[in-house]
């Protein structure tokens, strides 16, 4: 058991996260080497911060304040020398506008700083993720190398400021957070969320008109490299999409680290999938993000269209869903671990419910490794500090959309089922602008240019029409 308040020993921070309400609350958060007092001092006129708040006798310091104007500027200091702020600095942050249909955000994919090249991309990342000015961060887990360990969480704060200071961020916990002995409270500490549950650190949030669902897929207790939810998520979560529905969310997006799909040196989770799937097609949600797997992915899948579902009283979903792994905003690269070299992984089987035939089919597909003699040359790759960096890639569909029988090409059986569309082994995150009824997302390079793939076809921008809602 780590007892972090006797343990960490770095002045870090600031950063901001959303635990009130975001158009009247924001919450401020540092550490401090020493258990001690540290005064916070903010105001609406910059020259003029005349509002002082005390945190008293603590390492961890979190203080919210409420009852701020919709939609306006706040300027704040911290009277403590930082590791990344060696003289007091002046920070601003601005609260949500009311009925907000405006909204620009990111959501950025595994950290993990833990050496000079990682602490590096992380740095270089949240710089552009400052310079990008959007509303707020979602970031998909994974922030620590070792949850448990503090030096690492020191690590994340040497870049997190740089972005999270000036606009809430809203992290998903991940694996690496759990580390080494399942434990989260750490997490917390850092994050301190109004979460639900006793244990897991699942929680939503509403923006504007937007609704974020944030699980946590460990919460169950551990299970190796596998997610386990437990039942009171697993009721949590469809209590909170249905309310989302009737308090009508003009845009639902599910957000959790396990990747559902993955093509990565791990496959797709079985259980994750037989569970979140038949419930993301139900309430219709725009677009589900995970990260885990080191690399971006896309899939656009309409539960059921193909004729076949997970539950014999499931329907066909009434859209596609697209499904994104955001995987590296900072984390090494899949690459470096087993994406080219791992063995076949032939153990997958999956019970579909045939909806023709009324009888349940086992499938079981195959996944290959990546093909390392596919890839592209350019910058902000797997290593954005040499010219020829090299982008692999995975193209599984010629250009009109036809799956080729090829497992060299496919990597895995089941793309075509699952509406595998594109994949980038790269650093990158994804950028969200709600405007009226319209929703732009759009994945992004270190430099902020669109990925685009091999031939600069492939610009993975997606435009989304609002939905209406029946369920
Ligand atoms: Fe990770
Ligand atoms: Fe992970």
């Amino acid at each position: 058991m780590v007892f972090f308040n006797k343990k960490y020993k770095w002045n870090d921070g600031p950063y901001l996260i959303l635990k009130g309400i975001p158009e009247t609350s924001i919450t401020i958060c540092w550490l401090t080497a020493k258990n001690k007092n540290s005064i916070l001092l903010w105001g609406d006129i910059e020259s003029n911060l005349n509002q002082t708040e005390l945190s008293i006798k603590k390492r961890f310091h979190s203080i919210t304040i409420d009852n701020l104007s919709s939609d306006s500027t706040y300027f704040y200091t911290i009277k403590e020398s930082f590791s990344l702020y060696s003289i007091v600095t002046v920070f601003s942050f601005r609260t949500a506008k009311v009925d907000n249909n405006n909204l620009e955000f990111i959501i950025a994919g595994d950290l993990q700083p833990k050496n000079q090249v990682t602490l590096n991309t992380n740095n270089i990342m949240a710089q552009q993720i400052n310079k990008e000015n959007p509303n707020f961060i979602i970031q998909l887990g994974d922030l620590v190398q070792i949850g448990s360990i503090l030096k690492y969480w020191h690590f994340l704060m040497k870049s997190l400021p740089l972005m999270a200071s000036s606009r809430p961020i809203l992290p998903a916990i991940g694996n690496h957070e759990y580390y080494l002995f399942h434990r989260n409270k750490t997490f917390r500490m850092f994050f301190p969320y109004r979460f639900f549950g006793g244990k897991g650190s699942y929680y939503s949030k509403n923006i504007g008109n937007l609704h974020l669902t944030f699980l946590d897929p460990y919460d169950g207790g551990f299970a190796g490299m596998n997610s386990k939810i437990s039942n009171k998520q697993k009721k949590w979560f469809v209590k909170d999409l249905e309310k989302a529905v009737k308090d009508g969310a003009g845009w639902i997006f599910v957000i959790l680290h396990h990747a559902v799909l993955s093509n990565g040196e791990y496959s797709g989770d079985i259980k994750l999938q037989e569970w979140i799937l038949p419930i993301v097609s139900k309430f219709d949600v725009d677009a589900v993000f995970w990260g885990h797997a080191h690399l971006y992915e896309h899939w656009q899948y309409q539960y059921g269209k193909n004729g076949f579902v997970i539950n014999s009283d499931d329907i066909i979903g009434d859209n596609p869903i697209d499904f994104f792994c955001i995987g590296s905003s900072g984390a090494s690269p899949e690459s470096n671990f087993r994406l080219f070299s791992h063995k076949p992984f032939k153990r997958k089987i999956l019970k579909w419910f045939n909806l023709e035939r009324g009888v349940v089919e086992k499938k079981t597909t195959i996944q290959y490794p990546w093909n390392r003699e596919m890839f592209f040359e350019g910058k902000m790759g797997i290593d954005q500090f040499k010219k020829d960096d090299h982008h692999y890639f995975h193209l599984p569909c010629d250009k009109q959309g036809n799956y080729l029988d090829n497992p060299g090409i496919s990597y895995n059986t089941e793309s075509k089922w699952f509406g595998y569309m594109y994949g980038e082994n790269t650093l990158h995150y994804a950028k969200v602008k709600i405007k009226d009824n319209n929703c732009i997302i759009s994945i992004h390079y270190v430099d902020g240019s669109i990925l685009k793939g091999p031939d600069g076809s492939l610009s993975q921008e997606f435009i989304f029409k609002m939905k209406i809602w029946s369920v």
